[in-house]
């Protein structure tokens, strides 16, 4: 049998790649959550009955990101082991059948390749990014923070990519926030495009003073950006908090306006917030089928019962 000869396709020029790799910076200090990120990492507590970082490493290969780099800190063993295989768990799990819990166990390390690099301090995000340098090289990429979640309904991602896609260079999300509250974020002054959705950034401000910040778009923890990122933070010194940020480096960018937004207005968590963390958990929680009906039912008797004073009393069973 003669195998009919096809041509190898033509190399797709560097700017026509679509984006394969995803970053996840998790290498912060999580201050915000001692001591539970005494020895763990923000970014391993569960929500629910999976890390938080699963969740966005699931999101990262729904939107078709099949490679991903872990940029980790002093607990790097948590994270590497998750996404590891886990032979004796496996091995004890299919001696007694339990398939289901083997899945589980399983689907972490299937999720895409995994690749881990230390970031030797953490000496902000903007570093963190950099460390990746070396794995991206020359191909627009994907960042996700560990600790931010976006809901598994949302495609946000995926219209990043896209918008990516048609405007080229970088592509940050955006959410608008209460006035009172945009000076916790990284603040994108934007201008309408002919898209609903889709903005021009043409300056980015970490961290604004709230007397007078440049509107009220927040910057939430997903990007798409352009190679060139890295050249610029090369040489973004320190900035807020004695950091390397991100933000300042994409304001270099936005400033030769080739940074976009992306208008999100649906779910989010950021679970390196106390608050935000418990929300999370209680809302996935309620919307998973195995848990959720009965958790509810008990959710609303406890809401009813601290209504009136008596909580106290509640008990445990639901
Ligand atoms: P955060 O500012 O939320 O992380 O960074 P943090 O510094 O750990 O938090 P607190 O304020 O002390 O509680 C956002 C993301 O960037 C990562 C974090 O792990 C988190 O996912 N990060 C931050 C790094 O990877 N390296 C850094 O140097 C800083």
């Amino acid at each position: 049998m003669t195998v009919p000869h096809t041509p190898a396709a033509p190399a797709a020029p560097a700017h026509a790649r679509p984006v394969r790799k995803a970053v996840v910076p998790a290498a912060g200090l999580g201050t915000r959550f001692l001591p539970a990120t005494k020895a763990t990492p923000k970014e391993m507590l569960p929500v629910v009955d999976k890390p938080a970082i699963q969740y966005v490493v699931e999101e990262a290969a729904a939107a078709g990101l099949d490679d991903v780099l872990m940029i980790t800190g002093r607990h790097k063993r948590a994270i590497e082991d998750h996404f590891d295989h886990a032979f004796e768990l496996e091995q004890a799990l299919a001696a007694k059948g339990d398939t289901l819990r083997l899945d589980a166990v399983r689907d972490p390390a299937r999720l895409a390749a995994i690749h881990h690099i230390r970031q030797g301090e953490p000496l902000g995000l903007g570093h963190a990014v950099l460390c990746a340098r070396r794995h991206v090289g020359a191909e627009p990429f994907a960042v996700l923070l560990g600790d931010d979640l976006v809901d598994p309904r949302e495609t946000l991602l995926s219209r990043m990519l896209d918008v990516r896609d048609e405007h080229r260079g970088s592509v940050v999300a955006l959410m608008e926030v209460p006035r009172e509250q945009i000076h916790l974020y990284g603040c994108a002054a934007v201008e309408r495009t002919g898209q609903d959705d889709v903005v021009r950034v043409t300056g980015l401000v970490e961290k604004p003073s709230p007397q007078n910040p440049p509107s009220t778009y927040a910057v939430i923890g997903r990007y798409v950006l352009d190679p060139a990122v890295f050249d610029t933070l090369e040489r973004t010194p320190p900035g807020r908090g004695g950091e390397i940020q991100l933000t300042d480096a994409l304001q270099e960018l936005a400033v030769g306006g080739t940074v976009h937004g992306v208008v999100f207005d649906g779910l989010r968590y950021d679970t390196g917030d106390k608050a935000d963390y418990l929300r999370t958990v209680v809302r996935l929680a309620c919307d998973r089928p195995d848990l959720g009906p009965e958790f509810l039912a008990w959710l609303r008797e406890f809401v009813a019962a601290a209504e009136s004073g008596e909580t106290g009393r509640q008990g445990l069973a639901a």
